[in-house]
């Protein structure tokens, strides 16, 4: 660890050395990252690290809702946009980023922090810098010709679309036991204007968020599917978004054996879903 690293709560004026760094090393569109800050981003909730007064390193923290189990809720901001700019990468920069935006988020209220490691690699060194592996998923992948053999003859529903608010209120319900993250509105909306191709649907009793809909005849990714006929919602979302394959996210059923880990939180918690991931 180099012990000439500074590291910092933000100011207004970094602004732009932020967003620079983060298209550097995210390749965000301008359009993104401006999405981002227009609707997102408090400086007073990024972290900088500086090597000899230049920006090597920042990361974020953004408020996204409450993390509600049966006996409780408490607030939840997710890290996010962890960076390092590539010449000070190995340096420890993004350890002590990591371990300051804990700090910060206790500091503004946050009961839990909560993050999707970008790779598989990334749970060990955010395990080394204060965080547990605690959301799971069920992941897999439907291709669109078994879908048409499967759901053959059966009287199929209708994908329709849901503002953020009917999507809000529905996933509530149907996560109602389960520990989640219960993202608040404007996550959620800014969620699915990530996705301009996709977007909040209902189908039948359940619902769906649609986040990559790719190129005609690619792959089509549900990254939030909850109901309990899953065959269907993919059926009605093979009817609106043709594609060769859908990839499907949905919450670990009890019993269960096959689950994926997906991200991380701050506290040792049990087993809890996640869902959005604003990726
Ligand atoms: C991940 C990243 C932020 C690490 O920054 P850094 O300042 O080099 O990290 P540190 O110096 O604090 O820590 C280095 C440690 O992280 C590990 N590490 C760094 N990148 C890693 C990766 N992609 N996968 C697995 N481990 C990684 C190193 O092996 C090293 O481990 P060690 O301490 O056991 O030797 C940086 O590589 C980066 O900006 N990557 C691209 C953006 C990204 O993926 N961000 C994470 C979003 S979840």
């Amino acid at each position: 660890m180099r012990d000439d690293i500074l590291i910092r709560e933000a100011r207004i004026r970094d602004a732009p050395h932020i967003k620079r760094l983060w298209q550097r090393v995210f390749n965000d569109t301008d359009e993104v990252i401006g999405a981002f800050f227009e609707v997102y981003i408090d400086v007073r909730l990024c972290v900088l690290a500086q090597i000899g007064g230049r920006l090597a390193g920042l990361g974020l923290l953004l408020p996204v809702g409450d993390f509600v189990t049966q006996q409780s809720a408490t607030q939840c901001a997710m890290l996010y946009a962890l960076a390092t700019e590539p010449e000070f990468r190995g340096l420890g920069c993004a350890s002590l980023i990591t371990r300051e935006l804990l700090r910060v988020g206790k500091k503004h209220g946050f009961g839990l922090i909560a993050l999707r490691p970008a790779s598989d690699a990334l749970f060990d060194f955010y395990g080394k810098n204060g965080f547990y592996e605690t959301f799971y998923c069920r992941e897999y992948t439907v291709k669109a010709s078994a879908l048409k053999k499967t759901v053959q003859n059966v009287p199929g529903i209708a994908l329709t679309r849901a503002s953020p608010e009917e999507y809000l209120a529905r996933r509530e319900l149907l996560l109602r036991g389960v520990p989640h993250i219960a993202f608040d509105r404007r996550a959620l909306a800014f969620q699915a204007r990530l996705s301009p191709g996709g977007g909040l649907f209902f189908a039948g009793d359940g619902c769906a968020a649609i986040e990559a809909t790719g190129q005609p005849g690619g792959r089509v990714l549900i990254s939030e599917l909850l109901g309990a006929d899953e065959g269907a919602i993919i059926a009605a979302v093979a009817d609106a978004f043709p594609a060769n394959e859908y990839l499907v996210r949905a919450p670990v059923r009890k019993a269960e054996s096959e689950i994926t880990r997906f991200g991380m939180a701050s506290a040792e918690t049990m087993g809890a879903y996640m869902g959005f991931t604003f990726g």
